[in-house]
């Protein structure tokens, strides 16, 4: 089958590489992909918000299945408009993809179906917001509504950082995302990444992982999209699996196809593993980044096999094999992120560092005069697999280390949590 890829992130990358794979696959486009998408996919300049000149391009070359990547396209609808043309797409419609689209959304899902997660109120203006910290007090967390790529969320220690967050949201510090606010609970715990493959009906655990937002070594500095990430991870035993399972995502599940929004592709829970049980912090409805990368090497089945039984509503016929190894990436960022990056600094030495169990995924990369050259925040996962994740974080950073690129830089310290507890099981 012909396949077209939406995305140029280095969660596009290990998708590429992974249906690159499958016997299926006849030919595989991306739009716009970057230069290691290009050594398994042909690679396209497609505006990919013009969802008429992506269908126009999926009829001249006949795609089969369109895989969309990133959320922007699912929550403007672009899932939508190419089923309209006849066009096969994995990925949510665009009243699906308002789990990740609008918080507010979610949690009035959550409240309706009994799903647990933070107590909260939803507000449109400063006063009643202000007046709903007032009664509950700090610490408390103030997220904007709508996509604010990773940065509408203040964990307020607080009620004058809670009120001042308001402030900056209301005043338009997200733009139209900002327009409204959840205002919720602070929990505490441990943070998993759960991921699930739906058809609309049936959804299937597609594994764990856990990924580190923060810039700097022990969890320090501000925000990223993230640093790196493992799988699986060691908080989602089978039995609190069964349980999110059961409290969190299944009633989702029912709940979206009863509003009359049935969920089709990834959900992506993230999740607060508390004293009580898994309560759901946030949805998204793709793959996160750099977490996909580290399911990908997992993953022992086709993986277009499986996103073709979801389009076609048949996952209640099927499993997902994993392998028994654990997998760790590190994300290489151009040095100025999670700022302004510098663009432009040459990269040497990655033919060198693939081999068995190491895959490096390009995230931000471009080709400039035959060199490859930095192009973004974060440039390059440096990903291994290994028995143990000790195993996995050794190799990935053996293999950072032979890369030759003295304007980047990454965190020393991806793993510490799961290699800690497995040093003390040993
Ligand atoms: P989000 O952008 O929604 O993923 O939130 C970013 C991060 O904020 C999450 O990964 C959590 O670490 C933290 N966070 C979000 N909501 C809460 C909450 N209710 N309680 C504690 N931490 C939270
Ligand atoms: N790594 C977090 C995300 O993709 O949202």
């Amino acid at each position: 089958m012909n396949v077209l890829l939406l995305g140029s992130g280095g969660r596009e990358h290990a998708l590429a590489w992974k249906m690159s794979a499958s016997p299926l696959l006849t030919k595989l486009y991306a739009a716009p992909g970057n230069p290691g998408i290009g050594r398994v996919a042909e690679l396209v300049k497609l505006d990919v918000a013009d969802h008429s000149a992506v269908a126009a391009f999926c009829q001249e070359k006949q795609i089969d299945l369109v895989v969309v990547g990133p959320e922007g396209p699912l929550v403007a609808g672009i899932a939508d408009d190419l089923r309209a043309w006849g066009i096969r797409v994995f990925g949510p419609s665009k009243a699906a993809a308002r789990l990740e689209g609008s918080k507010g959304f979610t949690k009035d899902l959550c409240a309706k179906f009994n799903i647990p997660t933070a107590a909260y109120g939803r507000f449109g203006d400063l006063a009643s917001a202000k007046a709903y910290i007032e009664k509950v007090g700090a610490p408390i967390v103030i997220k904007a509504d709508g996509l604010a790529a990773g940065k509408g969320v203040t964990i307020a220690m607080t009620s004058d950082e809670a009120n001042a967050a308001l402030e900056a949201c209301f005043e338009g510090a997200f733009g139209a995302a900002g327009a409204e606010v959840v205002v919720e609970e602070y929990l505490t715990g441990e943070e998993a990444s759960f991921f699930c493959l739906c058809d609309g009906a049936t959804a299937l655990p597609l594994g764990t992982a856990q990924d580190h937002k923060r810039v700097g070594d022990g969890d320090t500095g501000p925000n990223t999209g993230g640093m790196g990430a493992y799988s699986p991870a060691p908080v989602m035993t089978p039995e609190m699996t069964e349980r999110t399972m059961r409290e969190i995502i299944e009633p989702t599940m029912r709940g979206m196809a009863e509003l009359g929004a049935p969920f089709a592709g990834i959900l992506f829970a993230g999740l607060m593993i508390t004293d009580q049980g898994p309560k759901l912090i946030e949805y998204n409805t793709r793959f996160g980044d750099p977490e996909c990368q580290v399911l990908m090497m997992r993953l022992k089945d086709d993986l277009l096999i499986l996103l073709n039984a979801a389009v076609d509503g048949q996952l209640a016929h099927m499993s997902i094999r994993w392998s028994d190894a654990a997998a760790l990436t590190v994300v290489m960022a151009a040095r100025g992120y999670p700022g302004t990056p510098e663009k432009g600094s040459v990269i040497r030495g990655l033919d060198q560092v693939e081999g068995e169990g190491v895959q490096v995924f390009h995230a931000g990369t471009a080709v400039n005069g035959g060199a490859l050259v930095a192009n973004g925040g974060r440039v390059l996962n440096v990903t291994a697999t290994g028995k143990t994740v000790g195993e996995a974080q050794a190799k990935a950073y053996a293999a950072v280390d032979r890369i030759d690129w003295a304007q980047g830089f990454c965190r020393r310290d991806i793993g510490w949590q799961a290699v800690a507890r497995e040093k003390a099981e040993n």
